[in-house]
């Protein structure tokens, strides 16, 4: 009754590998009747060859050389044949039967497990294709990211080149305009004072000359201003320190904000060469733009200190502050950044709503080789 209410199925040999019981099942998963399966030698009846259909000798099975050696074994790797020629994959136990203390003989029990390797293939085959599609999705995006990165870099020189360009346009129309119109400019004055000097006498011709003078002076302010936006002179000539005072003192003079300026004999030695010098220059110069239009601040202050090595320029305002973008999206503030980049340095603002901002340009490096005596 035990063995009739197995689910797998279970037969028994004697020393000769012949079949001495089978239940039901097992004998129904062969394909035979009990009956016809009583007596016969097992291992040739159902376990004679492997899947590929190479014959297995005796010696070689497992069941055989465990049994010999009274033991037990579990193999769950090769299959067992029907009557009517098919196989199946199998898991087979065998369990040796001691009387006293020999063996007689070995129990085996079995199943039918081409579901299971049926499943485990599916299995292994759905994890073959997941890692090859987990692969193709990383080389496809190992790839993008190298082309994003790659038109990023090339997006950052062309801002960098046209900026460049941009700087080199602006110092060649300051020049032409005030070769020409600077020197034409003052031409004009010379000939009115000569005119003036000359016509003395006449009240109402000096009272003309004298409205063409003040206009003639206010042309060549107006002049100096452009050219100064240009391309600051002083920039070129006094340096980059100079410049920045030129410009907050303008500010301060233009707008009623305070302007302060903070930076200490030692760096102040320093120059940077043309390029970073302009880059500077233009960040502040956008920034102090940005604190007049914006920032509706009382004070301005430009801070200038070396970290080590380092230049850190952090220009603070007291104004409304502002919220800050993760990315940058306007230009004003974009153009910053990427300018700040070009000369090797990076951006940062910080800022509290009510407290002003703080835009700090931090140049790593800078101080090393460039001083320059004075
Ligand atoms: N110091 C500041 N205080 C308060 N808000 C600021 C300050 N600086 C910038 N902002 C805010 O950040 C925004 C972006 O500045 P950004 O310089 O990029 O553009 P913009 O000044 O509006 O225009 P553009 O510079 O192109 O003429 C400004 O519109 C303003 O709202
Ligand atoms: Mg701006």
């Amino acid at each position: 009754m035990l063995l009739e209410s197995a689910g797998e199925g279970i037969y028994g040999i004697d020393l000769n590998g012949r079949c001495i019981f089978i239940n039901g099942a097992g004998a129904q998963l062969l394909g035979y009747t009990p009956d016809e399966v009583l007596g016969r030698n097992m291992h040739y009846l159902i376990h004679h060859s492997h899947a590929d259909c190479a014959l297995m000798p005796v010696h070689d099975c497992r069941i055989f050389k465990a049994f010999k050696q009274g033991e037990g074994c579990r193999v769950e790797d090769e299959v067992l044949w029907r009557r009517d020629g098919s196989s199946f994959p199998a898991e087979y136990a065998s369990y040796p039967i001691r009387d006293g203390d020999g063996v007689v003989g070995a129990v085996v029990t079995f199943s039918d497990i081409t579901e299971r390797k049926r499943t485990e293939a599916a299995l292994h085959a759905a994890h073959v294709e997941l890692e090859r599609r987990v692969e193709t999705r990383t080389r496809e995006l190992t790839e993008a990211n190298r082309r994003l990165h790659e038109a990023h870099e090339n997006l950052r020189r062309l801002s960098a080149h046209l900026n460049a360009v941009r700087e080199r346009e602006r110092a060649e129309i300051a020049r032409d305009i005030h070769d020409d119109l600077g020197a034409s400019l003052a031409a004009m004055q010379l000939e009115l004072n000569w005119l003036r000097r000359h016509l003395e006498a006449d009240e109402t011709a000096t009272r003309h000359i004298d409205a063409a003078l003040g206009i003639g002076n206010g042309a060549i302010g107006a002049v100096r201003r452009i050219l100064n936006d240009l391309r600051p002179g002083v920039l070129d000539h006094l340096g980059l320190w100079a410049a920045i005072e030129a410009l907050l003192q303008e500010t301060q003079t233009r707008s009623s904000l305070a302007c302060s300026f903070a930076c200490p004999d030692e760096i102040e030695r320093y120059r940077f060469g043309r390029d970073a010098e302009i880059a500077i220059y233009r960040i502040v110069q956008e920034t102090l733009t940005n604190v007049q239009r914006h920032a509706n601040a009382g004070r301005v202050t430009v801070g200038v200190r070396a970290v080590g090595r380092d230049l850190v320029i952090e220009i603070v305002d007291d104004g409304r502050g502002m919220r800050l973008p993760g990315m940058p999206t306007s230009f004003g503030l974009l153009g910053m950044h990427e300018r700040a980049r070009s000369i090797g340095g990076e951006l940062t603002l910080d800022s509290t709503s009510g407290q002003g901002t703080t835009v700090r340009l931090h140049l790593p490096g800078v101080l090393a080789h460039r001083r320059m005596k004075r």
